[in-house]
């Protein structure tokens, strides 16, 4: 948990910007490294000017500057919680980045309404960093439709490999009468998972754990209506180097947790529940036409795919052609849902009575 004198910083911290009409969509690790690069290549552009370069590009600048980016008593509660630093050459950086949430929905619906803000890790990011970025945003985006494969509100949703909580806090705003869970391995992105909750004002019970293994018995016994994720993806270095944590999918060019996720989380889904996978499949160049995910997804015991999108055919296009893509011609992410299979349940209930 984080504490109360952090949380309150970051709710004047938000406020602050909300009035000021902050705006940063959070870009992917490759482009906010190449325009820092310029930015920082240049002495002339190397500080941060405004609050989007400060608390978005995390490029520092001097006490004067903040000044005019944050009043004084919220720069005074960022330092006195370390969300501010000083180095010895008398600027201040920011330890973290604060997104738009959601993104912006033009022509916006509301210009008067507060925009919902996001805290995650800095720039450059670390071994175990606190994601947020295109990929949640597809993420949330992909939520944002699967209401119709749902026959009514979910009393219990599961994000597992949450991360910082992203889409358990949507949908615990979507479905505020649901209890909602957050599992992740990373204690840094619960703690900020608080925090986003609490700035959403979403209630969200967050806890360390490896995949479902800390999934209370009660909740287990009642069986969960909805299970979401954004797991990493990323394959497995082929020459020994470690991803982060929030990158490594694992075995089967990245898809090894998603499977996982699927397997393991029908035996805790109730049985009108759904599945929902955020997740990258590696398209070899060799066969164009083959999904790994969807192959896989098709032989799951008891379950049917309600739904498979194809949400970017071209993610991460800078990893192609390298590593352990060196005979992939591209990430395609996609969104899928699955069901308990309405024969197998049929299968299930015949076995039971005999
Ligand atoms: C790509 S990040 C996505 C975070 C979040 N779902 C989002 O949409 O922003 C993947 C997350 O999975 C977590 N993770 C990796 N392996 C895990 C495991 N075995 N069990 C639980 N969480 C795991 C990482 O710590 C990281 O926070």
């Amino acid at each position: 948990m984080a504490e109360i004198g952090e949380t309150t910083a970051y709710q004047a911290l938000t406020k602050h910007l909300a009035k000021a009409k902050y705006a940063f969509v959070c870009p992917s690790p490759e482009t906010q490294g190449r325009v820092v690069q310029k930015r920082s290549s240049d002495a002339s552009t190397a500080d941060a000017k405004n609050a989007p370069d400060f608390f978005g590009w995390n490029l520092p600048c001097t006490r004067e500057t903040l000044q005019s980016i944050i009043p004084d008593a919220v720069f005074d509660s960022l330092r006195k919680a370390s969300i501010i630093t000083t180095s010895d050459s008398d600027k201040y950086r920011s330890t973290i980045r604060v997104s738009n949430f959601y993104l912006p929905n033009l022509p916006s619906q509301d210009p008067d309404a507060a925009p919902l803000y996001y805290i995650h890790s800095s720039f450059p990011p670390s071994s175990d960093s606190v994601f947020f970025g295109p990929d949640t945003y597809l993420f949330i985006s992909f939520l944002q439709t699967i209401a119709r494969h749902l026959p009514q509100a979910p009393s219990c949703v599961i994000d597992v490999c949450c991360g910082s909580g992203a889409g358990a806090i949507h949908m615990a705003r979507t479905y505020p009468q649901a209890k909602a869970l957050g599992l992740d391995l990373n204690p840094r992105a619960l703690r900020l998972g608080g925090v986003n909750a609490q700035l959403a004002n979403a209630k969200v019970d967050f806890f360390e754990s490896n995949l479902f293994a800390a999934v209370p018995d009660d909740v287990k016994s009642l069986g969960v209506d909805l299970i979401i994720s954004n797991p990493p993806y990323v394959a497995s270095s082929t020459d020994g180097e470690d991803l982060p944590i929030y990158a490594d999918g694992g075995a089967e060019f990245g898809l090894g947790i998603s499977i996982r996720i699927v397997e393991e989380g029908m035996k805790v889904l109730s049985s009108s529940g759904a599945i929902v996978v955020y997740t990258g499949v590696a398209i070899p160049a060799a066969d164009p036409g083959h999904d790994a995910f969807l192959e896989k997804l098709k032989k799951v015991e008891d379950a049917e795919v309600a739904e498979y999108t194809i949400l970017h055919p071209d993610m991460w296009p800078e990893e192609i052609g390298k590593g352990a893509y060196a005979d992939v011609c591209r990430i395609q992410v996609v969104g899928a849902v699955l069901r308990r299979n309405p024969k197998g349940e049929a299968r299930g209930a015949e076995h039971r009575r005999q």
